[in-house]
């Protein structure tokens, strides 16, 4: 099982971009992190970072056939981004959108996510722990039908 893990904009700058909002943890730890969970769960995570929406948009439509699930933080992309909906669509993996924050305890323009709808689940305010839940989330998904968990 193969799972990518996609970070949209400023989330390369994690563990000194605004850490009492984001914590103290870089992205890189994250996706160490994930790489280690993965591989008790038995899945292959690798990982992406772009602040641009094209190559987001890019990424995601190069997706199907290589990975059977993404973990998808589009960061502020999350509230206005169309193109990476429709991306979303194209590519038709289950996703998981993961938040660092509760979005829904910020400014009102973050309750909003036009991803959402294209995603089997959200999780968000747990910190780089959300990244983690997320996985075992979707890891459990991918087994549905198989029986392992
Ligand atoms: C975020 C929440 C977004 O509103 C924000 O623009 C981010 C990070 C999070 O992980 O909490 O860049 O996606």
């Amino acid at each position: 099982m193969k799972i990518l893990v996609i970070n949209g904009p400023n989330l390369g700058l994690l563990g000194t971009r605004e850490p009492d909002v984001y914590g103290a943890e870089t992205l890189e730890e994250i996706v160490g992190r994930l790489v280690a969970l993965g591989r008790d769960l038995g899945a292959e995570v690798d990982s992406f970072q772009s602040n641009e929406e094209g190559e987001l948009v890019t990424a995601i439509g190069e997706c199907r056939g290589k990975y059977d699930g993404l973990l998808f933080n589009p960061a502020a992309y999350t509230h206005t981004s169309v193109a990476l909906r429709d991306a979303l669509a194209v590519a038709g993996l289950p996703c998981v959108e993961v938040h660092l924050s509760n979005v829904h305890a910020r400014e009102s323009f973050r309750h909003t996510s036009m991803t959402a709808g294209l995603c089997i689940a959200q999780v968000m305010g747990f910190g780089p722990t959300s990244y983690l839940l997320a996985l075992r989330g979707l890891v459990d998904y991918l087994n549905r039908d198989t029986g392992e968990s």
